[in-house]
């Protein structure tokens, strides 16, 4: 599905080649044309569209420059702009300089700290271990799991329930909850709207998504709902809580209501879509490499044994190191939020040659950078976990590897991912074999985030000679 009819530049500006894309669109899958025309122009180059030109890079030398927090911040770029219409000034989609963004930052900082994550590990075990026996219930039948559907179910879930005390249910549920439902379309809303040719009439398509935002409002409302009835309420110490109980110190009020439907409706959309592509991209690599998974398997083994039914602790997900290094290797190859943006704080030069105006933004295409051979060797495509091993780590440049964006506007959900994510997949590889029944190949589905399109294993329970 590489896009194979992309047009050769019309020109460069400061150097940099100029591909306009009017013509052929944006493609389903906009990611692939991007990477696409780095492979082909080199590692920064411009896209143009109806006549509006995006500035992408992806050169590990250029991603270097745009960290520095000194010349460069996050840019709220076109596609966030559009995420705004159904998150707002949450977290995610705010401006550097809005004053929510800061509050809301200090305020929801301890929820994760690592030490946090001691508080959250009992209930992503329990969704973990919904997952597992529905996944049970297919071994029995010999049907098949739809991998991304039920990573999308245990990642909601989770959120749900670890950030706001709300269960989704969504192992009840034949089809994907509503909410995630609205929430990727309006996503996908948020990635066709960058397409746009000029004069068509949109009314339709915008009036769709306005009734879907108010949907994921109306269900944002139902949590916290949930939460304030009159009952008395056990202590709560969620992201719920601080939203509503917080003070901060600079100015002794509370998140406003409004700002906490945009938080509540970012935590849940960002709190899952991401981690669940990368745990499916992570259960399409080992099930490609039975070797990998036979050593995560002797990982997991050597912490739970035999045990069919095992209690990991908050301390195993530590040791979990390999495991670890697989999701890694997942995120370097196919990081599920794929494209970041920055901006100049003043007017500067990019390689000391493309110049940039202030508050001009720039999108890395974060695969590319992740291919980049002089941090990542020949053979940037091959699926390794150990380049992720410590001693392979040490020497590699901190920004050659960034799933989860750079500096202060960083992913805040990293650690919460990461120990979600580790836990089940060392518990999937501990429970079963991982049969790649249909011989899948990969096609990659995109909603702004990406997953693995159409992937469906069959799983059967290890015995003890597996
Ligand atoms: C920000 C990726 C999981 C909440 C970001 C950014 C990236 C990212 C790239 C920066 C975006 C930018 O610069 O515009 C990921 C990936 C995840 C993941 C790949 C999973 C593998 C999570 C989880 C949560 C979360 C589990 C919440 C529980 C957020 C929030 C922000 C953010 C609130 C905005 C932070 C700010 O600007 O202050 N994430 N994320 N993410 N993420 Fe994640």
């Amino acid at each position: 599905e590489t896009p194979s009819d992309l047009p050769m530049p019309s020109g460069e500006v400061d150097g940099v080649p100029v591909i306009d894309v009017s013509e052929t669109g944006l493609g389903a899958v906009p990611l692939l044309q991007q990477m696409e025309l780095a492979r082909r122009n080199g590692p920064a180059f411009v896209q143009r569209i109806h006549g509006r030109d995006t500035l992408f890079v992806s050169g590990l030398d250029l991603v270097t420059e745009l960290a520095d927090e000194q010349r460069f911040t996050k840019a709220v770029g076109p596609a966030l702009v559009n995420v705004r219409e159904f998150t707002g000034d949450g977290l995610f989609t705010a401006y550097n300089d809005e004053a929510n963004w800061a509050k809301a930052h200090d305020v929801l900082m301890p929820a994760f700290a690592l030490g946090s994550m001691r508080t959250y590990h009992p209930v992503m075990l329990k969704v973990a271990r919904r997952l597992l026996d529905s996944w049970d219930r297919h071994a029995d039948e010999g049907t098949p799991v739809a991998v991304a559907d039920d990573m999308t179910r245990m990642t909601l879930d989770t959120i749900g329930l670890a950030g706001f005390g709300f269960d989704f249910t969504s192992f009840e549920r034949a089809e994907p909850h509503p909410f995630v439902e609205a929430m990727v379309r309006c996503l996908e809303w948020a990635m066709i709207r960058l397409g746009r040719a000029p004069g068509g009439d949109h009314r339709a398509v915008d009036a769709a998504m306005r009734a879907d935002a108010d949907y994921l409002a109306a269900v944002v409302d139902e949590v916290v709902t949930a939460r304030t009835a009159g009952r008395a309420q056990p202590e709560h110490t969620d992201l719920l809580a601080l939203m509503l109980e917080a003070v901060h110190p600079a100015d002794g009020t509370t998140l406003d209501v409004e700002n906490i439907r945009n938080q509540v409706i970012t935590f849940l959309i960002a709190g899952h879509e991401t981690t669940s592509g990368a745990l499916s991209f992570a259960l399409y690599y080992l099930a490609k490499h039975p070797a990998v998974l036979r050593l995560v398997q002797q990982e997991a083994d050597e912490l739970w044994g035999d045990r069919t039914d095992p209690e990991p602790t908050f301390e195993d997900i530590g040791r979990l190191r390999l495991t670890r290094q697989v999701l890694n290797e997942a995120l370097r190859l196919w990081p599920t939020a794929p494209t970041f943006s920055r901006e100049a704080r003043e007017d500067t030069l990019l390689g000391g040659r493309i110049r940039l105006r202030a508050g001009q933004d720039v999108r890395v295409v974060v695969p590319i950078l992740h291919r980049d051979r002089t941090a990542w060797g020949d053979n940037p495509e091959a699926f390794d976990p150990f380049r992720f091993a410590p001693a392979a780590e040490a020497p590699r440049s901190p920004h050659a590897f960034k799933p989860f964006g750079t500096g202060e506007r960083a992913c805040i959900g990293r650690q919460f991912a990461l120990h979600e994510a580790t836990m089940l997949l060392a518990m999937l590889a501990h429970r079963y074999r991982l049969v790649d029944h249909a011989d899948y190949r990969l096609t990659v589905k995109q909603s702004l985030t990406i997953k693995p399109n159409a992937f469906t294993l069959t799983v059967v329970p290890r015995t003890p000679e597996d």
